[in-house]
């Protein structure tokens, strides 16, 4: 399946898109976590983008178009499948991938729209600790790690995102609304937007979404099942 996860900063796009990982096994492939990659290597590109990425801002469309557009051309499993997390965020952006999806001949087959509410977003991005070394997200009253600052998985130290702060949050919401939030429309025109309610347990989510994909083969434009909803 190629599975597009779209929703605000938050919602969870990150926590479901591994679990979805391990179930469907298709790639994970998270913008924000390439160019916090390249922020922690203090390559050019991540000297360059620092300063966007920590106050919350877009960076520009060519620069994540051009790393998606490698990803996925020498993505050999693209057949297989794909989550694109955090990508796209613009309708310029959408609409570079539909050209770059028409080449490769590989479109997506559903835009997940994870709808989650404010004061749960801030609950989520206050409290989230991120491992150092795996990027595995944890929450500290959510899903605490067994050892206090310790990822559970790898064993590295856990940190707080420098864009998880209140200020940093909201200004996020704002570039969100602005410029994300319309291109729901974009996907729903396309018929291929899956709609979730993303304020529920991510582990409840994942098995309400793989009973969809299981029933329908792939979720596309058909009509939704139990309480989820395509549209
Ligand atoms: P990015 O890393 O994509 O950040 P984001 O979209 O703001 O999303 P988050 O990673 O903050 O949240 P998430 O939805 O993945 O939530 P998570 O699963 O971690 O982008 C960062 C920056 O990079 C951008 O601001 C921008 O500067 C730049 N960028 C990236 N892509 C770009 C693009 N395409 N164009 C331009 N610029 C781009 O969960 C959050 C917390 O909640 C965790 O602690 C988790 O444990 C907990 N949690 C998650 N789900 C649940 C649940 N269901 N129940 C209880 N707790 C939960």
């Amino acid at each position: 399946m190629r599975i597009i996860l779209l929703g605000p900063p938050g919602a969870g796009k990150g926590t479901l898109a591994k679990l979805l990982k391990e179930a469907l096994n298709i790639a994970h492939i998270s913008t924000g976590d390439i160019l916090r990659e390249e922020m922690k290597n203090q390559t050019p590109l991540g000297m360059e983008i620092k300063k966007l990425v920590e106050s919350g801002a877009l960076v520009p469309d060519e620069i994540v178009t051009k790393i998606i557009e490698n990803k996925l051309t020498a993505n050999k499993n693209g057949a297989q499948g794909y989550m694109l997390d955090g990508f796209p965020r613009t309708k310029v952006q959408a609409e570079q991938l539909d050209a770059i999806l028409t080449k490769i001949r590989h479109p997506i087959d559903v835009a997940l729209y994870m709808e989650a509410s404010v004061p749960v977003i801030i609950q989520r991005l206050t409290g989230r600790r991120v491992c150092k070394k795996c990027g595995a997200p944890f929450h500290i009253k959510n899903r605490p790690p067994k050892k206090q600052d310790i990822c559970d998985l790898c064993g590295g130290e856990l940190y707080q995102r420098p864009d998880d702060n209140e200020e940093t949050i909201r200004k996020r919401m704002k570039v969100y609304l602005e410029s994300t939030a319309p291109i729901v429309d974009y996907y729903h025109a396309q018929r291929k937007l899956v709609k979730v309610d993303a304020d529920k347990e991510s582990e409840i989510l994942k098995d309400e979404l793989m009973q969809l994909f299981n029933d329908q083969g792939k979720a596309s434009h058909k009509s939704g099942h139990g309480p989820l909803k395509s549209s």
